[in-house]
């Protein structure tokens, strides 16, 4: 497939990149720096932009543009760190700059050129090096108060680079100039759709299982359910999607899910094992416990399920393209953990389940629109992700079936308001921006209140609302006051044993989103 290949530098935003890319219509993947020449060259990249990175490009070992890169012909766009690269591999001099440049810069553009009009540009920077003297064959094409080399360019050999960084969203002009760089620099075509993927992806799984049968595990969230349906549309009733009711669902799912599931013409194993998970969980009170024992029962369950149904061969999961970033990103492969995320994985290794992954190339917004292709309701391609260990880890401390009712009741309300808000689901394009997830926890203090003329001594929930673009990190909501007093007022009339409610106000980092 013709596109752009985005060599990954260790940026935290070389994922943009490729996003941006693509919402213009330009096919992008990414791969890491050092990745085999092979693997990059497989999709014939018509041009490479290079990423920004931590490294300096005079420290020993930093890392550096491959060969093949710079022998293959094609145009190639430096940011930041790919910038610096390109200008000390051509020949140029790189060094220290006088002081770090960090945050908002006017880029002053005299004369027009292919990926920058005259004027001045509102741009994010993030540097502590910067191009001191250009590579022969380069020109100046733009600067800023402390960069003179912001922008440069050899057009002859198609070689750009940038000092800042086009793909944040605090530079407005930064998906226009990756767009001109693809389409008049690199000559790709921008009328790349995931839904125009959609016979090539059937194909695929036809390919690969053959005449099999395929077991999809699915968690009523996007990724699981959107995978099912392509591999339904390739095979069929030979898919059967299993969903496992944990007891540790939020209110209404496990109906949503079978009506869906159902109305799509996919067959359906629901198994019931929420009495066999809420044992397991008893008088557990630790966050690590508790994700262990529910990934663990998890996959018993699952097994259990999968022989029941004559054991397939093949296992959809919903692996997406981030996580396939984030599991082969260099210096991401030793970030400390600091929760066990519970997904399916685990699975394939223990039962020899050979994957289908449909969807290992797709970021989450093209994942939905594959899902409204595809046939899944709106309400559906829009849901807020929910963690796999469930209410488990909302409710702090001993996971017991009224504090789960209790949990479970706020938190539909809670949602329930926000909807009625136009807070939750699908966004508007009048109307305020849907928060990125929201949810009720339960603590386990008891605080005292009153009620009538009683005296009561019940728990507290904590609404937890939060503003993400990529979950990595967060800002707590700031929900209508109005909004909040209802909610509030209605969990403590309605929902028995609960007389306290507060609102999360902290951010990620240091906070976390999910409290356990
Ligand atoms: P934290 O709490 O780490 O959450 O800030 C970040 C995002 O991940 C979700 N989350 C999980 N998702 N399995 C999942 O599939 C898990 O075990 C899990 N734990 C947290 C969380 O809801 C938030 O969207």
């Amino acid at each position: 497939m013709l596109g752009l290949a985005v060599l990954d530098f260790g940026s935290q935003y070389a994922q943009l990149i490729a996003r941006r890319l693509r919402e213009k219509g330009v096919y992008a993947e990414l791969f890491p720096w050092d990745a085999q020449p092979e693997t990059v060259l497989a999709m014939a990249p018509q041009g490479f932009v290079l990423s920004g990175g931590p490294a300096s490009v005079y420290e020993p070992n930093a890392p550096y543009i491959p060969e093949y890169v710079l022998e293959s012909g094609r145009p190639v766009l430096g940011i930041c760190y790919g910038l610096q690269a390109l200008a000390h591999q051509l020949g140029g001099r790189v060094a220290r700059a006088p002081r770090r440049e960090y945050g908002l810069a006017w880029l002053h553009v005299p004369e027009a050129n292919p990926l920058l009009p005259v004027g001045r540009h509102r741009v994010w920077m993030s540097h502590g090096d910067r191009v001191e003297a250009l590579p022969p064959g380069f020109q100046a094409l733009g600067h800023t108060e402390n960069s003179p080399y912001a922008a440069i360019g050899d057009p002859a050999r198609g070689y750009y680079g940038v000092q800042f960084h086009p793909e944040v969203q605090h530079t407005p002009i930064g998906p226009e100039m990756l767009h001109r760089f693809a389409v008049r620099v690199a000559e790709a075509t921008d009328d790349w759709r995931p839904e125009g993927r959609i016979p090539q992806l059937v194909e695929a799984i036809r390919r690969q299982i053959g005449p099999g049968r395929a077991l999809a595990a699915v968690s009523g969230g996007v990724d699981s359910a959107v995978a099912a349906a392509l591999v339904h549309r390739a095979i069929g009733d030979r898919l059967t999607a299993v969903f496992v009711d944990t007891g540790l669902l939020r209110q209404g799912e496990r109906e949503e899910v079978t009506r869906t599931l159902r109305g799509l013409g996919i067959p359906l194993r629901v198994v019931d094992a929420s009495r066999r998970f809420l044992q397991a969980l008893r008088g557990v009170t630790d966050p690590e416990q508790k994700r262990r024992i529910v990934g663990e029962t998890f996959i018993r369950v699952f097994e259990e399920a999968a022989r029941d149904l004559g054991s397939p061969r093949f296992l959809v999961q919903g692996t997406i393209y981030p996580d396939v970033i984030e599991s082969r990103a260099p210096e991401r492969r030793h970030a400390a953990r600091i929760k066990t995320h519970h997904n399916v994985g685990g699975l394939p290794e223990r039962m020899g389940f050979e994957l289908v992954e449909p969807l290992r190339y797709f970021f989450k917004d093209e994942v939905r629109r594959l899902g409204l292709a595809l046939g899944l309701p709106a309400r559906w391609v829009w849901k807020q992700p929910f963690p796999g260990p469930g209410l488990a880890v909302r409710c702090v401390g001993e996971v017991t079936p009224e504090r789960l009712a209790r949990l479970r009741a706020a938190d539909a309300i809670f949602r329930e308001e926000l909807e009625k808000a136009g807070l939750l689901g699908p966004p508007r394009p009048e109307g305020p921006n849907p928060v990125a997830q929201a949810f009720a926890v339960l603590l386990p203090v008891r605080s005292v209140g009153v009620m009538g003329d009683q005296r009561t001594y019940h728990e507290v929930v904590v609404l937890r609302a939060v503003e993400t673009e990529d979950f990595m990190t967060a800002d707590w909501a700031r929900l209508p006051e109005d909004l909040l007093a209802r909610v509030a007022s209605r969990i403590v009339n309605e929902v028995p044993g609960v007389n306290r409610v507060l609102y999360d106000v902290t951010t990620k980092p240091p906070g976390t989103i999910e409290w356990e």
